[in-house]
């Protein structure tokens, strides 16, 4: 007869991700720098699949810094160099293999104000999904309503796909760049001051999306929002003076800080 634990090994035997490292992304000894100037030092972080962790820290810490660098957007920045590593799945984003379009992909990201192209709302949602050859013809259709339903816009704009997305508010902007980052099917999704420039009931739709979203996706957000960090994420990461001073479940970081200068920041005492 068998047993539970052999139950739960055959079931973990026919598991798709049982090869896949726990962590989906990782960096390791990494350091940051704008010409001669050292924006972060030696941050070693591990972000297991399927997590929210936030990033917190105050203006020009390094947050925007830290996660562009996780999606290579920081390659041709002009005086930016790095030192050490990030590991997608393991294998360097850096290394001679790597295909920045894939990676791209795999790593999505979201930006503080809502960039949709300069083309119709569908596609907008559509538009990685088309450049890498995803779907085509008719199935574009069933992706853009699909990703729409799935944020919650369908009902806005289903009457308009062929219009333009600048008429939308702010906040339903923001709402289609997240259908369009989510139709590629990324792994990690990096998001930088998501809500920012939305209000509460924005707000609150993207912070249940984002629950939603795990754990089939990856995400890290930075955000000044200290409510909402601790809202969302298991983990919290606090930026401050050029390092990552103090990386644990958020419930700790924020109610029990090993670190005085985390103290301080959660705690409204930092300017
Ligand atoms: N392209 C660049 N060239 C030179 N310095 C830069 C560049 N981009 C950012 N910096 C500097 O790097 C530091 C970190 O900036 P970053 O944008 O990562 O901070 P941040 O924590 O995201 O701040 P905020 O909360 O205000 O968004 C700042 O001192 C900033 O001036
Ligand atoms: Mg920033």
């Amino acid at each position: 007869m068998a047993t539970t634990e052999s139950v739960s090994a055959v079931l973990s035997e026919l598991d798709p991700d049982r090869q896949r490292p726990t962590n989906v992304l990782a960096a390791q000894q990494l350091t940051l720098r704008f010409g001669a100037t050292t924006i972060l030092s030696d941050v070693n972080v591990a972000f297991p699949r399927g997590t929210i962790t936030a990033l917190i820290g105050p203006t020009g810490s390094g947050k925007s810094t830290f996660l562009r660098t996780l999606n290579r957007m920081n390659d041709r920045v002009y005086g930016f160099t790095h030192e050490g590593e990030v590991l997608l799945e393991g294998q360097s984003i850096w290394a001679g293999g790597q295909d920045l379009l894939t990676i791209r992909r795999r790593v999505g990201m979201l930006f503080q104000r809502p960039n949709p192209f300069p083309m119709s709302i569908k596609d907008n949602v559509v538009a990685g999904v088309r450049a890498h050859r995803i779907a085509r013809g008719k199935q574009l259709d069933v992706v853009a309503e699909t990703r729409l339903r799935e944020v919650g816009l369908w009902d806005a704009v289903k009457d308009r796909l062929h219009d333009s997305p600048y008429r939308l508010s702010g906040g339903q902007q923001q709402l289609l760049c997240l259908a369009r980052a989510l139709a590629v099917g990324p792994e990690v999704l990096l998001l930088d001051e998501p809500t920012s420039a939305l209000d509460p009931l924005s707000t609150e739709a993207v912070e249940s999306l984002m629950r939603a979203m795990t754990p089939a996706l990856t995400i890290i957000v930075v955000t000044h929002n200290l409510g909402q960090a601790r809202r969302v994420s298991d983990h919290t990461m606090f930026f401050y003076d050029g390092r990552l001073v103090e990386h644990g479940v958020t419930e700790q970081v924020f109610s029990a800080p090993r670190q005085p200068d985390t103290d301080r920041y959660v705690n409204g005492l930092m300017g």
